[in-house]
C-alpha cells in the first residue's frame, strides 16, 4: 500500500496538477500511477489506485482527504447519520470500476492487480472520529455506551463493502484486500464482539469467487488468533512480532505477507538487507509467503532503496526455488 504515493517523483508531478481525489475519478490517470511502481520498481503485483474512503461518498458520506493528514470528516457521527447511510449496491462506484479496467488494459497482464476496500472498524473510526486518532476514544465509547447503533453501522459498512469488492472482481481485479489498518487499538474480547463478525460478512460476498482474499491489519500481534477467523487466503502482519511467530499463531494453511517495518528503507542499504535477509530465512522454503512492509511506504523513502529492495528479495527467491 502507498506504493504508488508520493516518495515517487514521478506520482508528485502528477498531484502538482491534480488532486488526489480527480486522480481517482480519472480512469486513465488512475491506470497511469498505478502502473508506475511496476515500471520504476519492478513491483510484482499493482494495487488500484483508490483509496478507502471513496465509497463512502456513494453512502452519503461527505469527506476530504487533507495533504500530510489523511481523511477528514466535518460533521461528527451520530444516531441519525448511521440511520441515514445507504449502503451501496453491487454497483459499487462507478469511476473506480473504470479504473480498474483502464488499469487492466495499461497492465497488459503483466502483473495482478489488487482490488481493495477498508474493513468495517477502519472505515467506522474514520466516519466517528472524523480524522486519524491515536487513541480511539470516540469509537470506543460509541461501541460500549450505545452498541445498537455500532452494530446497525457496522453492519451497513459491511454490506457495501462486501458489494463493493464483488464489483471490483466483475471489473477485473486478480485478488481483493480489506485494510484494517487501526484495528490494533481493540482487545482480543472486543475485536470478537465488535469486529470479527463483520469482516467475516465481507469476505462472505467473496466465497464462491476465484480470488484470493488478503487481510490486512497493523498492531495485531495479539490479535492474530481472532483474525484467523475472519476467513480469507492471506494475512498481512506488521513488524512487531517475529514473521515465523507469526505464521505459526495463524496456522500454516494460510499464506502470510509482511513483514519489513517501512522505516528500515531510510536507513543504509546493508542493514535494509541484514533486516530483509531475517525475514525471508525466517520464512524459509515454505510456499505462501509474500514479501511486502508491514505498512505503507513513508514519503520520504529513497525510491533507489525499494528499487534495491525489490531486486535483493528476487535473487534470494531465485537462489532458494528451483
Ligand atoms: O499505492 C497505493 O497504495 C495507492 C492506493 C491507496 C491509497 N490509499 C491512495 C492514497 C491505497 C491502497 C490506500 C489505502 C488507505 N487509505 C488506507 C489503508 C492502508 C494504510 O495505509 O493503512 C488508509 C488508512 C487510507 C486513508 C488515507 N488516505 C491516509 C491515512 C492517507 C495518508 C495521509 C498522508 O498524506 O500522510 C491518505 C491519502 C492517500 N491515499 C495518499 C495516497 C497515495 C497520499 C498521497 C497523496 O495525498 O497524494
Amino acid at each position: 500500500m502507498r506504493q504508488a504515493g508520493r516518495f515517487l517523483p514521478e506520482y508528485r508531478k502528477i498531484r502538482s496538477k491534480y488532486s488526489l481525489i480527480d486522480i481517482c475519478k480519472d480512469p486513465e490517470l488512475a491506470a497511469g500511477v498505478s502502473r508506475l511502481p511496476v515500471d520504476i520498481l519492478g513491483v510484482d503485483a499493482a494495487i488500484l489506485f483508490a483509496d478507502i474512503m471513496l465509497p463512502l461518498e456513494g453512502m452519503g458520506v461527505k469527506f476530504d482527504i487533507a495533504d500530510g493528514v489523511g481523511p477528514v470528516i466535518s460533521t461528527p457521527l451520530n444516531s441519525q447519520i448511521v440511520d441515514s447511510l445507504i449502503p451501496l449496491d453491487h454497483s459499487g462506484v462507478p469511476y473506480v470500476m473504470e479504473a480498474i479496467s483502464a488499469t487492466k488494459k495499461s497492465l497488459e497482464s503483466r502483473v495482478p492487480l489488487i482490488g481493495f476496500c477498508g474493513a468495517p472498524f477502519t472505515l467506522a473510526s474514520y466516519l466517528i472520529e472524523g480524522h486519524a486518532t491515536r487513541d480511539f476514544i470516540k469509537t470506543k465509547k460509541l461501541m460500549y455506551k450505545n452498541p445498537k447503533t455500532w452494530h446497525l453501522l457496522m453492519d451497513k459498512l459491511s454490506i457495501s463493502m462486501g458489494s463493493y469488492l464483488s464489483a471490483q472482481v466483475n471489473a477485473g481485479v486478480d485478488a481483493v484486500q480489506i485494510f484494517d489498518s487501526w484495528v490494533g487499538c481493540l482487545s482480543p474480547a472486543d475485536y470478537h464482539t465488535y469486529v470479527l463478525p463483520y469482516s467475516q460478512q465481507v469476505f462472505s460476498y467473496l466465497e464462491d469467487r476465484e480470488v484470493p482474499r488478503i487481510h490486512f491489519s497493523t498492531g495485531t500481534a495479539a490479535l492474530l488468533e481472532e483474525i484467523r477467523q475472519v476467513g480469507g487466503d492471506v494475512f498481512s502482519v506488521d513488524w512487531r512480532i517475529p514473521i515465523d511467530v507469526a505464521w505459526q499463531k495463524l496456522g500454516y494453511d494460510v499464506a502470510i505477507q509482511g513483514n519489513l517495518d517501512p522505516v528500515v528503507l531510510l536507513a543504509e542499504k546493508d542493514l535494509i538487507r541484514t533486516k530483509t535477509a531475517d525475514i525471508l530465512t525466517r520464512v524459509g522454503n515454505r510456499p505462501g509467503y509474500i514479501f511486502n512492509l508491514g505498512h505503507g511506504v513513508l514519503p520520504e523513502t529513497p525510491p533507489e532503496n525499494i528499487r534495491q529492495l525489490v531486486e535483493f528479495v528476487h535473487e534470494h527467491t531465485k537462489s532458494t526455488t528451483h
